[in-house]
């Protein structure tokens, strides 16, 4: 576990580190790219605005957005040219 300091404030807030540091997407809220990708695959998102009501990741600062937008399209394009749809 690691403190993290509010800028607003002087109230250390306890953040749960991630299982793989360099995967930290959101900082804000700790959110990783992986949980970024599970939710595009799992629970159907495919806008920002999906992603932050599933996983509260860009609902900071915003600083994330444009990398969530990153994964969101690469995710979106691997699901819609996926060898299930290849033809044979
Ligand atoms: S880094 Fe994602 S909201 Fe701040």
């Amino acid at each position: 576990m690691i403190l993290r300091l509010s800028l607003s404030t002087t109230t250390a807030v306890p953040v749960m580190q991630p299982s793989q540091p360099n995967d930290l997407l959101c900082r804000c809220l700790g959110i990783t790219e992986s949980e970024v990708r599970a939710a595009t695959d799992y629970a159907g998102c495919r806008t920002l605005c999906d992603i932050k009501k599933t996983t509260s990741a860009g609902t900071g600062c915003m600083s994330c957005h444009r990398r969530i937008k990153a994964v969101l399209q690469e995710t979106v394009a691997q699901t819609n040219h996926s060898p299930a749809d290849s033809p044979t």
